[in-house]
Order: structure tokens, then C-alpha cells, then sequence
């Protein structure tokens, strides 16, 4: 997990405070777009935007406990895990957070990765 950290680059996104609790917000960072999430519980999450269905927006989705249902089909992900929950199939990416001076930062692979 340590060597993960090591091998990411950490991106400046938003103000923790600026989040509004179950609510996603769309973050682009070289071609790829995540859905970050302020849980009701305090903390973060961020997944892929896309819904592997037919590429829902998935920050526009609705946010239960642990789970996003998809805006367009209602297919329920694991937030977590990134997992499509049964009896639909699939996952998204889902990627680190950290705050840093009431930053919100998103971890992304390094180039390298995710070439690989
Ligand atoms: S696009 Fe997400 S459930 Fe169909």
C-alpha cells in the first residue's frame, strides 16, 4: 500500500468545506474523470465518473450509506470497492484521498502505470 502511495501523483482538487455531503463533484485530471464524494460519515470517496453500464455520470448519482445508484439505469455501486453490486456486474476505478490544509487531494497512478 506504502509503494502505491509512493507511485501516485497527488492532485490539488477542492476545499474539504467546499463539499457538499452526499453530493458528488467532478474532478478532471488528464483524461480521466472522477466522481469525489463527501460522505455523511465525514469521509471521502473517489471513483471512476463512468458507470461500466453505458457511462452514467456517476457524480450525479444518488448516495445511500456506502453505495451510488447510477442516474440511468439505478445499477448500485460499492463506493469502497468500486463494485457493481449483484445481481448487476462490473466495477469502476476507485482512486486515494487525502486533506492537506483543508484540501481535498485525489491520488492518480504515474504515467507509467497507467500505460501499463
Ligand atoms: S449507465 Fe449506469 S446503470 Fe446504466
Amino acid at each position: 500500500m506504502k509503494k502505491q502511495e509512493e507511485q501516485m501523483i497527488w492532485v490539488q482538487t477542492v476545499s474539504y468545506e467546499d463539499l457538499a455531503i452526499n453530493t458528488g463533484k467532478t474532478i478532471r485530471y488528464q483524461g480521466e474523470e472522477v466522481a469525489l464524494f463527501r460522505m455523511k460519515s465525514g469521509k471521502l470517496q473517489a471513483i471512476q465518473n463512468r458507470c461500466p453500464h453505458k457511462e452514467g455520470v456517476l457524480a450525479e448519482g444518488i448516495v445511500c450509506d456506502d453505495h451510488i445508484f447510477c442516474p440511468m439505469h439505478d445499477r448500485k455501486i460499492h463506493l469502497p470497492s468500486g463494485l457493481v453490486q449483484a445481481p448487476d456486474t462490473g466495477c469502476v476505478k476507485t482512486y486515494s484521498t487525502k486533506i492537506e490544509d483543508g484540501t481535498v487531494y485525489i491520488g492518480f497512478p504515474t504515467a507509467e502505470e497507467m500505460a501499463s
